[in-house]
């Protein structure tokens, strides 16, 4: 028995790949272009485990993953594989067309001629479980509930809209052709191996590299967080006992301000790293222009995957964060590997005239 996983090398996936390979002895192909947020460093504890088998390659080489799918015959796909970076969405969309749309797109082609071969049991037992973000609803006013699997879509950002064109044509090949699938539409993920380019490592790096801590607009937009482990775990609950056609909304019941997040990882710092000069990281502090078309909250309604599968996040904010900011701070070479070169390009272009 095998699964094949897309984006397995990136932020959530290399975290599902070692919480499945700690858990299960059943085989993970990983499927991943390495753009620039997939790293292999990530998944270094595998290395030589042939539990777990890395092909580097395209979501939208139809061709790849067809032979994928006909050797191994992996009874699910799980497609993480994105560009899911907002602010990089807004400097150039086109990779994100590319990937999220058209590549969801031909993944689905590939794995639905597949499907369609195959034997009745093998159908019975086969699932497509499609990642995807709450970004998908838009913007949620101050007091409006939480968004619930039924919240209208609506994107605002060229990332989110891409995202939720992907969630359209999983739903259609469902419908259409019956392909067994599932969706997962999870808030802000936070924890280890997050590439600084989201706001929780940037920030934590920048802190201790004595940079700007830049916060956008008034920082007091508000995320729902969730640590990766705990999204890993919802991923599996659904795989496991999702049913067919399903969208589950996964989420922390954790909202939070920006400046508030940042605030909190200033004190654990203060605690666990102080400052040289014994002056608190709030001093690195910077304001600066806020994102074009900034979503205002964000807050996800977890009642059904709790309900129906009895998931529960295992961590709080406050014990999921300390844990974070202690990982960044064992694992300065991965931070220090991840942040040369083209990241400074890129940090460069984004920040570069407000710092
Ligand atoms: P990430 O950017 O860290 O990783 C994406 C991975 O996909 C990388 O390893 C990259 O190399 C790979 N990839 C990109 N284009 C590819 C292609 N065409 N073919 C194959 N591989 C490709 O992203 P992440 O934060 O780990 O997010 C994973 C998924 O979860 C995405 O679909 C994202 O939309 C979704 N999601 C993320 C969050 C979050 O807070 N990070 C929350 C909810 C949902
Ligand atoms: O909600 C789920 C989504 O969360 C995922 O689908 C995306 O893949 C993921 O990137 C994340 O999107 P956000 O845009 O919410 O995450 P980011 O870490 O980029 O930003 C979090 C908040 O912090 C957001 O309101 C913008 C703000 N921010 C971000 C950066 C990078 C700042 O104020 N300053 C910054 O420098």
């Amino acid at each position: 028995m095998s699964i094949l996983v897309t984006g397995g090398a990136g932020f959530i996936g290399s975290n599902f790949v070692l919480d499945w390979l700690a858990r299960s002895d059943e085989t993970i192909i990983n499927l991943d272009a390495l753009t620039y947020a997939g790293n292999l460093e990530n998944l270094a504890a595998l290395d030589g485990d042939a539990r777990h088998i890395f092909v580097r390659g395209d979501i939208g080489d139809f061709a790849l993953v067809s032979r994928l799918l006909a050797e191994h015959q992996p009874r699910a796909v799980i497609n993480f594989a994105a560009e899911s970076h907002v602010d990089r969405s807004i400097h150039g969309p086109e990779d994100f067309i590319q990937t999220n749309i058209v590549g969801t797109f031909r993944l689905l082609e590939a794995v639905r001629e597949c499907y369609g071969r195959l034997e009745k049991t093998a159908k019975n037992e086969f699932r497509f479980l499609h990642v995807s973000t709450d970004e998908v609803y838009g913007s949620l006013e101050q007091d409006a509930p939480a968004f619930s699997e039924t919240h209208r879509y609506e994107p605002n950002s060229p990332y989110s809209a891409s995202k939720a064109a992907s969630d359209h044509l999983v739903r259609a090949y469902h419908h259409t052709y019956g392909l067994p699938v599932l969706t997962t539409n999870c808030s802000n993920n936070y924890g280890p191996w997050q590439f600084p380019e989201k706001l929780i490592p940037l920030v934590i790096h920048n802190a201790l590299a004595g940079k700007p801590l830049p916060i956008y607009g008034d920082g007091q937009q508000i995320r729902d967080w969730l640590y990766v482990g705990d999204h890993c775990a919802a991923i599996r609950r659904v795989l496991e006992a999702g049913r067919v056609g399903e969208t589950y909304n996964v989420g922390g019941r954790s909202e939070k301000a920006n400046l508030d997040v940042v605030h909190t990882l200033c004190a654990i710092l203060d605690e666990l790293s102080p400052r040289p000069d014994g002056q608190s990281y709030r001093e690195q502090i910077a304001f600066v222009a806020d994102r074009p078309g900034h979503d205002r909250r964000y807050a996800i309604d977890a009642g059904k995957i709790e309900r129906e599968l009895g998931w529960q996040p295992a961590e709080t904010f406050e014990t999921g964060i300390r844990k974070t900011v202690q990982w960044y701070l064992d694992h300065a070479e991965w931070v220090g590997n991840v942040t040369s070169g083209a990241y400074r390009d890129w940090v460069g272009r984004h920040y570069g005239g407000q710092h």
